[in-house]
């Protein structure tokens, strides 16, 4: 069986892109990453492919129907199976996901559907919930709002500030997606409407969820 070529869309600092490296090098993920495509010439996402040996690509172009063009060019090109969104800071357009059905996941950092859109770790201590979490989607045209793949809940302690909170959902980020994509890889996840199944692992494959 041949892996999974992906690409990863960035805009920072790329601890998730991160994640699944280490996850494809420690052999939990049967794949390869493809590019790692930036809108920002200066995110750091860009200097941790570099350094896994990852070809790179920044699209700058700046009105957004000639981003999402280019963009859309750049992928179909690319031919991916699995595009990755890692802390990626704009919405896709219809077309790119009209051309990728099903094969674009999103980490985001609540439980959704709490706490959509930017500073989902600030929402939730604001809000006073007592858990919250992480959650891999697959990618619909609205904001955070596709299928839910996967969730791992963390709970809100006691004096915890923006910081520690945001620590720890990071970390479960990290573990969360590399599940998802690990799931991806072996062909056992089916969108069934708004449910994402997830199915028995083949005979003799380790279970990882
Ligand atoms: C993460 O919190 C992710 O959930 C959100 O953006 C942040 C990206 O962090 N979508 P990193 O660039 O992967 O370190």
């Amino acid at each position: 069986m041949t892996g999974l070529k992906m690409a990863v869309l960035v805009s920072g600092r790329g601890s998730n892109l991160q994640a699944i490296i280490d996850g494809i090098q420690a052999g939990e993920i049967n794949g390869e990453i493809i590019a790692v495509i930036s809108d920002k010439r200066e995110a750091y996402a860009l200097r941790r492919a570099e350094r896994a040996g990852i070809r790179t690509i920044v699209i700058e172009e700046s009105p957004p129907e000639a981003f999402q063009q280019a963009l859309l060019n750049c992928l179909r090109a690319l031919g991916p199976d699995l595009i990755l969104l890692a802390g990626f800071m704009r919405l896709l357009s219809s077309s790119i996901i009209n051309s990728f059905p099903g094969r674009i996941m999103n980490i985001h950092p609540s439980l959704l559907p709490s706490f959509p859109g930017l500073q989902a770790q600030r929402q939730a201590l604001e809000y006073g919930v007592k858990v919250t979490g992480c959650t891999v989607h697959f990618v619909d045209e609205g904001m955070d709002t596709g299928p839910v793949i996967l969730q791992e809940a963390v709970p809100v302690l006691e004096g915890d500030d923006l910081d520690s909170l945001s620590e720890r959902i990071l970390e479960a980020e990290h573990r969360t997606y590399v599940k998802a994509v690990q799931l991806f890889a072996q062909g056992r996840l089916e969108i069934e409407g708004r449910r994402v199944r997830i199915l028995p692992p083949a005979p003799g494959k380790e279970e990882i969820v």
